[in-house]
C-alpha cells in the first residue's frame, strides 16, 4: 500500500517538473558580480565586480548597493545612466580600467559617495564640473591617468574633499593645477611622478591659502622646489622620498618654520650640505625618515640629525650602518627609533644607553648575532622589535632595566633558551613573540612572572618537553599559539581562564598520540574561548575524528573552530554531543572524501561552514545534517560534480554559497541544481555564471549555466520517466530484500572480504608487528588506558596495537583493521555492552574469528568488562557461540585480585599460535 502511494506521488512530481517553465529571473546570483557576505542581514550591500572583463557597467546592480569594486575591468566610459539611481553608494572603485570619458553629471545622484578610486585609467581632461554632486566625497584618487588638462571648475563640487592622489599627472606648469590648490578642505595631496620642471609658489595667486597638512611631491624633471609665499600655512609633512635628481630648493616661507614637523628625505635630492641647510629651515621637526643614505652616514648624518632638539622619531632604512652607531649616542631626545633593514650586525656599546625616553625601538631585519648591550638601559622602552635577526642567546641582564616593556618581538632568531630571570624583569609585558627560534624547553620561564601577558606565540620551536603547568600562571592570556607535541597527559590550558584564541600547530603524526587521552581535560576550564584553530604542517599530519569531537565537547563555549591541512581519520565516528554555541567551522586543506553526515548533526547554530580544498565529492551529507542556521557555505576547490537540489531544502537559512572551482557535470543529473541557482530568491551562488563544465568530455569548458536543461525535459523525458520508474521499483525490491535478509547478507559479505584478505596475507607470510591488537569501544577507552596499558605495556612489556593510536592515516578502515589483526599475534576483545552494539567492533570480531577457525590458530582473547548475562548475548550470534564453547576472562570477577587477572592475560598472550589439544583456543588457558 505504502509503496503504491509513493509511486503515484513520484509520478505526480515528475509531471509537475515537466510542466514547469524555466524562470529567467536573476534572483541573487548576479552575473559576474558577487554580493560580499555580511554577517548581519540588514547590513549594507557591497558588490565585488572586479576583474570580470566588463566593458560597460552591468545594469543589474541592486539599487541599495553601498560599495562597488569595479577595478581591473575594460570599462571605456562612465555615463549618466550608470549610477543615476544608486543614491546609497558610498564607495566606488574603478582602478585599472580604460575609462577615457566621463559624461557630465554622471555622479550627480551620488550625494553620499565618500571614496572614488579612478587611478590607472585613460582620462586626459578633467572637464567642467566633472564631479558635480559629490559633495560628501572625502577621498579621490586620479593617479596614473594621462591628465593633460584640468578645467577650472573640475573640482567645484568637492567641498569636503580631504585626500587627493593625482600622481603621474602630465601637466608642466604649477599654475595649471590651480583648481586642485583651491580645494577648500584638502588635507593630503600626492603629486608624485609629475612633469613639472619647477614647483614655485610665487607662480600662484598671492591670496591663495590652503588647509593642506601633507604634501608628497616628486618628478624626474623637477629641478626647483620653492615655497616662498604663505600658500601652505598648515603644512606639517613634506615627503620628498621619491625625488631622484638633485633639487634646487627654497623653503623661506616663515610659516613653514613653525608648522612643518615631518620630513621624508632621499639623499639623491640634496647634497649633504644642502640637506643640513634644509634642516635649518624648519624649526620644529619632530619626525625624520631616510632611505638608502650610506654616503651621508659616513659624512656624519647621525650627529647632524641628533642636534635637532625637537626630534622625537627617526627612521633610517636600507643603509649600511655598521661603524657609525656610536654617533646615535647624542640622540637623547628620541622617543621612537626605527632602524629596520640596515645590515647591522652590532651596536657599539654606548650608542643608545643615553636614550632614556625611548619608547619604541625597531631593530628587525638586521644581522645581529647578539642581543645589543645598550637595550638593558632603556628604562622607558615599551615596544622592542628584534625579529628576523640571528640572535642565539639572551642573558639575564639583557632586560635588567626595561621594566616598562609591553611588547617584545623576538621571532625568527636562533634563541635556544628563555630563562626565568629574563621574564621576571619584564613584568609588564603584554605581547611576547618568540616563534621561529630554537627553544627546546620552557621550564619555569612563565612561572610567577608575566601576569599581564595577553598574547604569547611559542610556535615553530623544536620544543621537546614542557612542564605540565607551564602556562598556568599566565592569568591574563587571551591569545596563545603552540605546537602539539606539547600535549602529554596533563591539562596544559587549565589555568588559562581568559583565553580567547588558541592556535595549535601540528608537527608530525606522532603528536596526536599524546593528544588523545586527556584533551578533554585540557580545555575544560576555558570558558572564554572564542576561536580554536588547528593547523597541520604537512600531508602526514592527521588527527582522529574522535579527538576533534572530544576537543569540541570539552571547549564547549568556543564560537569558531578551524582545522587546516590535517587529515581527519573517521573510522570511529559515533554520536556527537551537541555543541550549540559553535557558529563557525572550517575544515580546509584536508580529505573529507568519506565525510559522514553525523559530523554535523550536532551544530544547530552553525552559521558559517568552510569546507574548501577538501576533496569533497558529494553534498549528500548535508541532507541529514541539521544545519538549519547555516548562512554561509564555502565549498571551493573540491571534487563535486553533481548536486541534488534537495540538499538546499535542508539549509533553510543559506544566503551565500561558493562552489567555485569544482568539476561540474553538464548532464541532466544537474538539471535541478541549475534550475535552483537561477530561480531561488534567497541564496546567492557566488560566481555561478562562471562555473565551467568538466564532464562530459565533449562539453568541457562550457559554462554550467549555459547547459540546456530544457533538453533533459523534452527529448529525454520519456526515457527518463521509464528508467526512473524502473529504478523506483528496483529500489523498493532491494530495500525489501535488504530489510529481511540484512543480517545474513552483511555477515556473508564480511566473511567473504576476510576470506579474500586472509588468503592474500597467507601467501605473503605476514610478519607480526605487535603482540596483540586490542579491539575496544571508544567508551571503554578510559579503562584501556588506565588499567590495561600500564600493566600489559608497562609491566609485562607487550607491544599492543590500539586503533586510536596505531592506525595508519589515509588507509581505508577495513584495511587498517585487517592489518592490525594479521600484524598481531593475538586479538584481545574488550567486551562491554557498547562494544557489542558497535558495528565496527563486531566486524573486527568476525574477522578475527575467521582467522581463528580458518588457520587453526588461537588468536582471540575475550575480556569481559561487565557482567553480560548469556541471554543478552543472543543477538550476537557468533559471540554467544564462542562464549558457550570457551572460557573467558571477566574483569568484574577479578576486581578483588587484579594481579591474578593480569597474570592470566599474560599467560594467554604467551601461548604460541598453534592450536594444541589441551589448551583452550580462546584464552590459551587449560581449563580455568
Ligand atoms: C562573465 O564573465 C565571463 C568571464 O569573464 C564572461 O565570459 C561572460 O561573458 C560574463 N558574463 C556576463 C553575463 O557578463
Ligand atoms: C580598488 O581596486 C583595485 C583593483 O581591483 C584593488 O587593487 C584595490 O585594492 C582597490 N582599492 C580599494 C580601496 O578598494
Ligand atoms: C553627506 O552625508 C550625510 C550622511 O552621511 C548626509 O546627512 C548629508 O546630507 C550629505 N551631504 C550632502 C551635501 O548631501
Ligand atoms: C581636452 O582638452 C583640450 C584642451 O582644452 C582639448 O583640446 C581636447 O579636445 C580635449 N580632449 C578631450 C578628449 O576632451
Ligand atoms: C667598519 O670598520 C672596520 C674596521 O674598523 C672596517 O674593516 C669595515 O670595512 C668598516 N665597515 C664599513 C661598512 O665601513
Ligand atoms: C636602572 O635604572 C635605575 C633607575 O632609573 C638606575 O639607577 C640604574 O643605574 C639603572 N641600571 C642600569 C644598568 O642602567
Amino acid at each position: 500500500m505504502a509503496s503504491l502511494a509513493s509511486l503515484s506521488l513520484y509520478f505526480t512530481l515528475n509531471l509537475i517538473f515537466l510542466l514547469l517553465p524555466v524562470m529567467p529571473s536573476l534572483a541573487f546570483s548576479l552575473k559576474n558580480c558577487t554580493i560580499l557576505y555580511q554577517k548581519n542581514t540588514c547590513a549594507d550591500v557591497s558588490l565585488d565586480c572586479s576583474n570580470m572583463k566588463f566593458v560597460t557597467i552591468p545594469d543589474y546592480i541592486p539599487k541599495n548597493t553601498v560599495s562597488i569594486q569595479l577595478g581591473d575591468n575594460l570599462l571605456l566610459n562612465i555615463i549618466r545612466k550608470d549610477f543615476h539611481d544608486m543614491s546609497n553608494l558610498k564607495n566606488l572603485n574603478f582602478t585599472l580600467n580604460q575609462i577615457a570619458y566621463v559624461e557630465q553629471g554622471s555622479f550627480i545622484n551620488l550625494p553620499l559617495l565618500e571614496t572614488l578610486y579612478m587611478g590607472r585609467n585613460k582620462l586626459t581632461n578633467l572637464t567642467n564640473n566633472m564631479f558635480k554632486g559629490l559633495s560628501n566625497l572625502t577621498v579621490l584618487v586620479l593617479s596614473y591617468n594621462n591628465i593633460q588638462y584640468i578645467h577650472k571648475s573640475a573640482f567645484w563640487s568637492l567641498t569636503n574633499l580631504q585626500t587627493l592622489e593625482i600622481a603621474g599627472i602630465k601637466l608642466k606648469q604649477v599654475a595649471e593645477i590651480l583648481p586642485i590648490l583651491q580645494l577648500p578642505q584638502l588635507l593630503r595631496l600626492s603629486l608624485k611622478h609629475n612633469r613639472f620642471t619647477t614647483f614655485e609658489t610665487k607662480d600662484l595667486p598671492l591670496n591663495l591659502s590652503m588647509s593642506l597638512k601633507e604634501l608628497e611631491i616628486s618628478g624626474s624633471d623637477l629641478k626647483m622646489l620653492s615655497i616662498t609665499t604663505p600658500v601652505f600655512p598648515h603644512l606639517q609633512s613634506i615627503d620628498l622620498s621619491y625625488i631622484n635628481t638633485r633639487l634646487n630648493w627654497n623653503f623661506s616661507d616663515k610659516s613653514l618654520q613653525k608648522s612643518v614637523t615631518q620630513l621624508h628625505i632621499n639623499s639623491l635630492a640634496f647634497s649633504f650640505e644642502g640637506f643640513q641647510n634644509v634642516l635649518k629651515s624648519f624649526g620644529r621637526l619632530r619626525h625624520l625618515s631616510f632611505e638608502s643614505v650610506d654616503d651621508w652616514i659616513t659624512m656624519g648624518l647621525l650627529s647632524v640629525v641628533c642636534k635637532t632638539p625637537t626630534l622625537r622619531g627617526l627612521i633610517i632604512s636600507q643603509s649600511h650602518f655598521a661603524n657609525f652607531t656610536i654617533e646615535l649616542a647624542s640622540c637623547v631626545q628620541l622617543r621612537e627609533l626605527n632602524l629596520e633593514d640596515n645590515f647591522m650586525s652590532e651596536l657599539s656599546k654606548g650608542s643608545m644607553q643615553s636614550m632614556k625616553q625611548l619608547r619604541f625601538l625597531n631593530l628587525g631585519y638586521n644581522l645581529f648575532t647578539e642581543f645589543p648591550h645598550d637595550i638593558r638601559n632603556l628604562s622607558s622602552l615599551e615596544i622592542l622589535k628584534m625579529h628576523y635577526n640571528d640572535i642565539s642567546g639572551l642573558s639575564c641582564d639583557d632586560f635588567s632595566n626595561t621594566t616598562h616593556l609591553k611588547e617584545l618581538y623576538l621571532n625568527m632568531n636562533s634563541i635556544t633558551q628563555l630563562q626565568r630571570c629574563i621574564t621576571e624583569k619584564i613584568v609588564n609585558l603584554k605581547v611576547l613573540d618568540v616563534s621561529g627560534n630554537l627553544l627546546k624547553v620552557f621550564g619555569d620561564t612563565f612561572k610567577i612572572s608575566l601576569q599581564k601577558l595577553e598574547s604569547l606565540d611559542i610556535s615553530h620551536n623544536p620544543i621537546k618537553y614542557l612542564d605540565t603547568d607551564v602556562f598556568q600562571h599566565l592569568k591574563s592570556l587571551k591569545e596563545l599559539k603552540v605546537e602539539t607535541h606539547l600535549f602529554v597527559d596533563v591539562p596544559y590550558f587549565s589555568g588559562l581562564e581568559d583565553l580567547e584564541n588558541l592556535t595549535i600547530y601540528f608537527h608530525t603524526e606522532r603528536t596526536f598520540k599524546n593528544l588523545q587521552s586527556n584533551d578533554d581535560k585540557a580545555f575544560s576550564n576555558i570558558k572564554t574561548m572564542k576561536h580554536l584553530t588547528l593547523i597541520g604542517s604537512s600531508d602526514n599530519d592527521w588527527i582522529p575524528f574522535y579527538t576533534i569531537k572530544e576537543m569540541l565537547r570539552a571547549s564547549g563555549n568556543v564560537g569558531a573552530f578551524t582545522i587546516q591541512n590535517i587529515y581527519i581519520n573517521y573510522y570511529d565516528v559515533d554520536t556527537f554531543e551537541l555543541n550549540p554555541l559553535l557558529k563557525s567551522l572550517t575544515l580546509s586543506l584536508t580529505d573529507l572524501s568519506d565525510l559522514n553526515c553525523e559530523l554535523f548533526l550536532s551544530f544547530p547554530n552553525l552559521q558559517n561552514l568552510d569546507l574548501s580544498k577538501s576533496k569533497l565529492r558529494s553534498l549528500d551529507f548535508l541532507v541529514q545534517a541539521n544545519l538549519s542556521a547555516l548562512r554561509y557555505l564555502k565549498l571551493t576547490d573540491n571534487e563535486i560534480s553533481v548536486i541534488s537540489e534537495t540538499v538546499f531544502q535542508s539549509l533553510p537559512s543559506l544566503r551565500f554559497l561558493d562552489l567555485d572551482n569544482n568539476p561540474f557535470s553538464c548532464e541532466c543529473s544537474n538539471t535541478g541544481f541549475i534550475h535552483w541557482i537561477v530561480t531561488n530568491s534567497q541564496t546567492q551562488v557566488v560566481k555561478a555564471y562562471q562555473y565551467k563544465c568538466f564532464f562530459p568530455e565533449s562539453k568541457r569548458g562550457n559554462l554550467l549555466l549555459d547547459f540546456d536543461i530544457q533538453s533533459c525535459r523534452d527529448n529525454g523525458s520519456f526515457l527518463c520517466f521509464i528508467s526512473s520508474t524502473c529504478l523506483v521499483v528496483l529500489t523498493l525490491l532491494i530495500s525489501f530484500i535488504y530489510n529481511f535478509l540484512r543480517l545474513h547478507l552483511s555477515y556473508t559479505f564480511h566473511l567473504f572480504l576476510a576470506f579474500l584478505y586472509d588468503s592474500r596475507k597467507r601467501k605473503k607470510g605476514h610478519p607480526h608487528w605487535f603482540d596483540a591488537f586490542v579491539s575496544y569501544n571508544a567508551k571503554d577507552e578510559d579503562w584501556v588506558y588506565r588499567e590495561m596499558l600500564p600493566v600489559l605495556e608497562g609491566e609485562q612489556g607487550w607491544r599492543l596495537c590500539l586503533h586510536h593510536r596505531d592506525f595508519q592515516p589515509g588507509k581505508p578502515i577495513i584495511e587498517n583493521i585487517n592489518d592490525a589483526i594479521y600484524g598481531s599475534r593475538k586479538t584481545i576483545c574488550v567486551i562491554s555492552r557498547s562494544y557489542l552494539q558497535s558495528e565496527w567492533c563486531s566486524r573486527e570480531i568476525q574477522m578475527a574469528s575467521f582467522h581463528l577457525f580458518d588457520e587453526q590458530k588461537d588468536v582471540l582473547i575475550l575480556l569481559f568488562l561487565e557482567e553480560i548475562p548469556p541471554h543478552h548475548l543472543s543477538p550476537y550470534y557468533r559471540m554467544r557461540k564462542l562464549v558457550k564453547k570457551r572460557t573467558y576472562l571477566s574483569w568484574p570477577e577479578a576486581v578483588q585480585h587484579p594481579g591474578v587477572f593480569w597474570q592470566n592475560v599474560q599467560r594467554a598472550l604467551q601461548t604460541g599460535d598453534a592450536l594444541t589439544e589441551n589448551t583452550d583456543p580462546l584464552t590459551g588457558l587449560t581449563g580455568c
